[in-house]
């Protein structure tokens, strides 16, 4: 593979695409209609404000979901198209070639990002990197350069302009994916500034604990409880308080699906558990939980977990294998509390025995792991994914109460009381 590594690396995430391969993508024939009719209540624009992490539900297309602007400045037509192709599903592409015009359309409406190649008509990259860097509003925008060898000058020159990112063609995809991602988050995570102090804390306390995974996992060392948990009281606190809408909409452009992920089932969790009756330390169990249900994840392949196939087989047991890793990790982390090790360990499970690993069933399964695996489908059904848009709340719930063999439906219920409730509260 060509190319250097990008900045960033956006770790594993869930990928539920057996979900999606038998139950998201089977047709629901005038869904939206049939729920209006039959759940009216869940169309309230609130209930949709509160729950669209990671994108908006326009179902016309108007909006796609999540989207970032990206310019992508070549004079290749073929590169642009390429680049445009990996990032269809993901950002909203504007190709360039020209320095002039490439210029007035990044100044008039700063991209997420841009791509800029050494080939740009007439004078080159360098000639449109220098004007960006004296236009005081762009300097800020995160910027790609590429070439088509390393001993390119022009990155060079970028590099002495404080370019971080530089990409070799040809680059395969997720290369360029995970170099965006490296760069965004970056401007994300600033961004989460402007929100409520607690909520602000909730989402840099737990990305920062998140981080530290990765290196505990990778040199065996324990997860001590008592960390995750003090990164996860300002969720608990937001939660507690019922003002957990701005982080929820903070999380959701982060590129690191995985933490996205685990950060809204910790909060779907902790506000599940708190709709039960549950009190604040069992909370922090339920939010610890949440946070690291998934670190198995970590070691499953970029590549794997962001296929937009059907899996094969055996992408599909190592997609799988993630529960057996967290089981693992979590028991080399002698001081985790058994409710967090359920959580991690079954919320693949399901009533009916069709879940994995252990294909447990009915009785085997208690509270706790039932109202794991709600949440864990609602959430990476509303989830916005490289391979797929979110899919809308009220959609992901008809889908489940649907799964009448697989979930507990009066849990279920329970969880769906709870959102209308949260949803009417901010209305
Ligand atoms: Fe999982
Ligand atoms: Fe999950």
């Amino acid at each position: 593979m060509r190319g250097t590594s990008p900045v960033t690396h956006s770790k594993g995430s869930l990928h539920e695409i057996e979900w999606c391969n038998r139950q998201w993508r089977s047709p629901l024939p005038g869904a939206a209609a049939e729920l209006s009719h039959r759940l009216p209540f869940l169309r309230p624009a609130g209930m949709i404000d509160l729950l669209r992490s990671g994108a908006d539900m326009e179902s016309t297309g108007k909006r796609r979901a999540g989207r970032s602007r990206i310019c992508v400045v070549d004079a290749n037509a073929r590169f642009r198209a390429e680049v445009r192709d990996a990032l269809t599903s993901v950002y909203e592409v504007q190709e360039l070639s020209e320095q002039g015009p490439a210029l007035d359309a990044i100044s008039l409406v700063p991209p997420a990002a841009i791509i800029l190649d050494e080939n740009v008509i007439p004078n080159g990259g360098l000639a449109l990197l220098r004007e960006i860097g004296c236009v005081p509003e762009l300097r800020k925008v995160p910027l790609i350069c590429t070439a088509p060898h390393e001993r390119s000058v022009f990155l060079a020159d970028a590099k002495g302009l404080g370019v971080r990112t530089t990409l070799i063609k040809p680059f395969r995809r997720h290369v360029l994916l995970q170099a965006l991602s490296g760069e965004i988050n970056d401007r994300v995570e600033r961004s989460w500034l402007r929100i409520e102090p607690i909520q602000q804390a909730a989402l840099r306390r737990t990305t920062r604990v998140f981080n530290e995974l990765a290196d505990l996992i990778s040199e065996g060392r324990p997860l001590r409880y008592d960390t995750v948990s003090a990164a996860c009281e300002p969720l608990v606190e937001a939660v507690m308080a019922g003002n957990f809408q701005d982080m929820l909409e903070g999380v959701r452009q982060h590129d690191n699906y995985t933490y996205v992920h685990s950060f809204r089932v910790a909060t779907f969790l902790s506000a599940f558990g708190q709709a039960i009756g549950i009190g604040r330390s069992d909370l922090l169990i339920l939010a610890t939980g949440g946070l690291i249900h998934d670190v198995g994840k970590l070691a499953v392949p970029w590549d794997i977990l962001n296929e937009s196939s059907r899996l094969t087989d055996r992408q599909l047991a190592i997609v799988r294998s993630h529960v057996n890793r967290t089981r693992e990790f979590l028991r080399n982390s002698p001081g985790i509390p058994k409710g967090a090790v359920t959580i991690a360990e079954q919320h693949h499970e399901k009533l009916d025995g069709s879940g994995y690993p252990l294909g447990l069933k009915a009785d085997q399964l208690n509270e706790l792991a039932r109202m794991a695996t709600i949440i864990d489908i609602f959430s990476a059904m509303t989830d916005r994914r490289i391979y797929k848009e979110a899919m809308a709340p009220e959609q992901a719930l008809f889908t489940m109460t649907q799964m009448k063999a697989e979930l507990d439906q009066h849990l279920l219920a329970v969880f769906r009381d709870l959102l209308l409730a949260t949803a009417r509260k901010i209305d």
